[in-house]
């Protein structure tokens, strides 16, 4: 029993495969409107598997011709399977030679084999290769391959596949072939193929080991100019896996492929990854600072995926997070080695968490919860999520911060012993996230992590966020601190109750005057605990769960006494920024539940204005604390949520910062303004944001006082700047506030980059995106649709606009005459009939829905309602509304 509309696929079904697949030859004749294909697999039973028929998966394809051995054969076709039950018995090889045919222009999903802008890409992970031949299309079963690739010459003059480029040269009729042999056996899901009029930046490299390599980035033919980034990107990549975990380039040839229409960010296929040119392109013109940082992690991302996902693969898709949360930690370590100093490793830490607090927390409270292992889903595509990626990664930090010992405080060292005993026992086969967990717990006999492996694994097994309350208590007479820990995690759906969570918690105590007194781990495995500390000189103030050693959610009843010494003392700098968040959040908290009019309090001003006249510490790191929580954050802490008054709280604070700093913000301005020439090195980046951040407070407080000095400056500044984040910034700012100037600004935006399609992106992201006044946004979101510039059917542009309201502007999109659900609801049946996949995602804008009041909730439930009554919806669409009704 499989598939089917409706199949729910369970881990515990897993088995292994009843044939495997030893060697592919493909052979491609390209054509968008038809395409043939050519396979010939060897496969043979698999001796440890009961005999039975051969099953092998194929979707939206034209199947012409099955031959078993050369000769003709019986076959039934059911259920998206062509099965073969007459095969030769015995383990002996046999040849299967499988003709089909696909339509590649009309492939909207982009999965499988599709055109982009006249050029050919595939995308094969999770199950996209079906869609191109029958297969096996399962990670568990790896292939070599052979592939050949013919195509009209002059329309289609590049052509490339994994591995080596073995044989080239012209045919009949002007059309001209290339052949490609992969060294590496590989699962299907690897598999990729490009062919079109593109153009590479090429770079020859010799790496630590001697070895020589050519690298290529692939592009179209006017954007050469935008790939330097990348490439450099690529060869720290290679230099870092090299160094950090002994890891080198197994390939004579590594490339990357742009495309603008692209489902997700990247793609890892071995050797020649296909990347949306929005983590590829970059230019000081075109180009933020936010977009070099997402190049550089990405670029690192796909290009570490070759050891860990590709060298060692998945089983089964429920172990995705083997490789994605690995891989994850993989480039955040990288992304903080490249950064540098301790100050700018802790930016990027913080914004990792960010990201976790703001998109993976709400999705563990929320219907689509899942475990970092799933047990079941109806469409993997739905589980590429923040839990898998983010969590899982947060995961393997963990572990990396259980192995620490003498002489490797943070567990680097450990770690990569864990990693190199993983690739001693599984190069080459596909596994499971337990044998990863042995591997680093193995080669660290002693460690915490070996001695509470069984009970670490609930990290994989159980869904949700566990509550970590902490209580203390402080004995004058006896100078005896103690702290008490108990951990709770609320049933999430099919998880009614929880086992505790082994918990790494950094604790450091400081002393009334901000020294710090200790530091150490603790790891909490009970649901509760009490550490002790005698001898103290005085009450000491906590500074718990440094580092955000683990995910979950602190609950300690912290004083705002507390805060401002943690603020002003903490040698953490992540709970130096988390305790400017919780000044904060205390504050949005008590103005959003008690609806009293919103007015800063002096000790809040005046340690924010500490915090940017502050002599020594980063831009950056004065930006992510001048950033008040998000909406999104801020909704999570709520029991019941009004976006509308979340959202007019968040403003109305930010008001506040922005006139009672006014003058701290003038100054703040003129120190960060100047970067000189543009590099898009962390420190200079955050001198910029800061500026940015400036300039958009200085706005808003022009707003109240109606003085249209800034307002001209900082349009002053959108026409003058160098690069593209000091004017997108300064458009970004007058946006913010509303002011007159932005209308204009964003005409004259539109007029310079009308043929950038990513900084279009920008641009109707940024006005979908913006603060809505009155509600204004929804109106312009519909306005925009009609643009001639936008096409729902390119992911990044529905993106843009769409999601970017829907998902990313709370304010703007709940509103009480619920418009702007109608518009959701609408725009996922619209985009479910061209392209399930980013329906799905759009599909989520409502995961948290039984948590709105009144009015929203009821039009909520309505709208989601009404999608999941549509006729043919998407698997994806409707795993995803249904959990959300249940
Ligand atoms: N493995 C890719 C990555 O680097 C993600 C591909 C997901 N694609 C998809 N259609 N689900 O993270
Ligand atoms: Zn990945």
């Amino acid at each position: 029993m499989r598939e089917g509309q409706n199949a729910v696929i369970h881990r515990a079904d897993y088995r292994p495969p009843a044939f495997w697949i030893d060697s592919v030859e493909l052979c491609f004749d390209l054509d968008p409107v038809k395409t043939r294909v050519l396979n010939r697999m060897r496969l043979r039973r698999n001796p440890d598997q009961p005999a039975q028929a051969l099953r092998l998966d194929g979707e939206e394809l034209n199947l012409a011709r099955v031959l078993v051995n050369g000769q003709g054969t019986s076959f039934k076709l059911e259920d998206s399977q062509l099965i073969l039950e007459n095969l030769p018995e015995g383990n002996a090889p046999f040849e299967l030679e499988v003709f089909t045919t696909c339509a590649p222009a009309k492939n909207t999903k982009l999965m499988g084999l599709y055109v982009s802008n006249d050029s050919f890409f595939t995308q094969c992970e999770a199950e996209g290769f079906r869609r191109i031949t029958y297969f096996l299309d399962r990670p568990d079963v790896m292939a070599s391959y052979n592939v050949t690739l013919r195509a009209d010459k002059a329309a289609y003059p590049v052509l490339l596949s994994n591995g080596n480029l073995v044989e080239q040269g012209d045919l009949d009729g002007g059309r001209h072939f290339a052949r490609w042999v992969d060294p590496h056996r590989k699962p299907c899901y690897l598999f990729a193929l490009v062919a079109g009029k593109l153009v590479a930046r090429e770079q020859r490299i010799t790496t630590a080991s001697g070895a020589d390599h050519l690298l290529q980035v692939y592009v179209r033919p006017g954007d050469l100019d935008k790939t330097e980034h990348a490439m450099n990107s690529l060869m720290a990549s290679i230099a870092w896996d090299e160094g950090r975990f002994k890891l080198p380039l197994d390939l004579e040839r590594f490339m990357i492929v742009a495309t603008s229409d692209f489902n997700m960010g990247a793609m890892e296929n071995k050797g020649l990854n296909i990347f949306n040119t929005k983590y590829v392109l970059a230019s000081q013109a075109t180009a933020t600072d936010t977009d070099y940082a997402n190049i550089e992690s990405v670029v690192g991302h796909e290009y570490f995926h070759n050891w860990t996902g590709n060298r060692v693969t998945c089983r089964d898709w429920f172990q995705l997070s083997l490789k994605e949360g690995l891989t994850v930690f993989r480039d955040q370590e990288f992304s903080q080695d490249l950064a540098g100093e301790a100050s700018a490793r802790a930016v990027r830490r913080i914004e990792d968490v960010r990201v976790l607090r703001t998109a993976q927390f709400p999705e563990d409270a929320g219907p689509m919860a899942h475990p970092v292992r799933p047990d079941q889903y109806l469409e993997i595509n739905n589980f590429y999520t923040v839990t898998i990626y983010e969590k899982g990664a947060e995961v393997v930090r963990m572990m990396q911060t259980l192995v620490a010992g003498e002489g490797d405080p943070l567990g680097r060292a450990g770690f990569a012993r864990g990693m190199a005993l993983y690739f001693e026992r599984h190069d080459g086969q596909a596994v499971t996230c337990d044998d990863f967990a042995q591997a680093i717990a193995d080669a660290n006999p002693g460690s915490p992590l070996a001695r509470l492996l069984p009970q670490f694994k609930r990290w994989y097994s159980q869904a949700g966020t566990p509550r970590l309350k902490a209580r203390s208590h402080w004995d004058a007479a006896t100078g005896t601190y103690s702290l008490a820990l108990s951990q709770s995690c609320t049933p999430t759906p099919g998880q009614p109750h929880k086992d505790p969570f082994v918990i790494p918690v950094r604790l450091g105590l400081l002393d009334a005057e901000g020294r710090q007194i200790s530091d150490g781990l603790h790891v909490l495995t009970e649901d509760s605990d009490t550490l002790t500390m005698s001898g103290l000189a005085g009450e000491p103030v906590p500074s718990i769960l440094r580092g955000f050693t683990a995910p979950v959610i602190l609950e300690y009843d912290y004083t705002d006494a507390q805060l401002l010494i943690l603020l002003a003392h903490d040698t953490d700098p992540f709970n130096r920024w988390e305790a400017a968040q919780r000044l904060a959040i205390h504050r949005a908290l008590h103005f959003i539940r008690s609806g009293e009019h919103v007015e800063l309090d002096a000790p809040f001003v005046e340690a924010m204005r500490a915090v940017l006249r502050h002599p020594t510490l980063d831009s950056a790191f004065k930006d992510l604390v001048l950033t008040l929580p998000s909406e999104t954050y801020l909704a999570e802490q709520l029991d019941e949520v009004d976006p509308q008054r979340i959202h007019a709280v968040r403003e109305a604070m930010r008001m506040g910062l922005a006139t009672a700093l006014r003058h701290d913000w003038e100054w703040v301005y003129e120190q960060n303004k100047d970067t000189g020439a543009y590099r898009p090195d962390s420190r200079s980046a955050g001198r910029r944001a800061l500026a940015g951040m400036a300039l958009t407070h200085l706005c808003l407080a022009a707003r109240t006082s109606g003085d249209p000095v800034w307002p001209g400056k900082t349009l002053q500044r959108f026409k003058d700047a160098g690069n593209m984040t000091d004017r997108f910034n300064a458009l970004a700012a007058l946006v913010a506030c509303g002011h007159e100037l932005a209308a204009p600004a964003l005409a004259s935006f539109h007029a310079l980059f009308k043929n950038e399609a990513l900084v279009l992106d920008k641009w109707f992201a940024l006005q979908a995106g913006a603060p809505d006044h009155g509600g204004n946004i929804l109106p312009v979101v519909k306005q925009l649709m009609q643009h001639p510039d936008f096409n729902l059917r390119n992911p990044n542009r529905a993106r843009s606009l769409i999601f970017s309201y829907c998902s990313a502007n709370p304010g703007g999109f709940h509103r009480r005459d619920a418009a702007g659900y109608v518009f959701w609801c609408e725009r996922v049946m619209e985009l479910d009939a061209i392209n399930p996949q980013v329906a799905a995602r759009l599909a989520r804008a409502l995961d948290r829905w039984k948590k709105l009041a009144d009015p929203y909730r009821g039009a909520a439930r309505e709208a989601i309602a009404r999608v999941a009554a549509k006729p043919d919806l998407s698997r994806d669409v409707r795993e995803v509304v249904t959990r959300a009704l249940a």
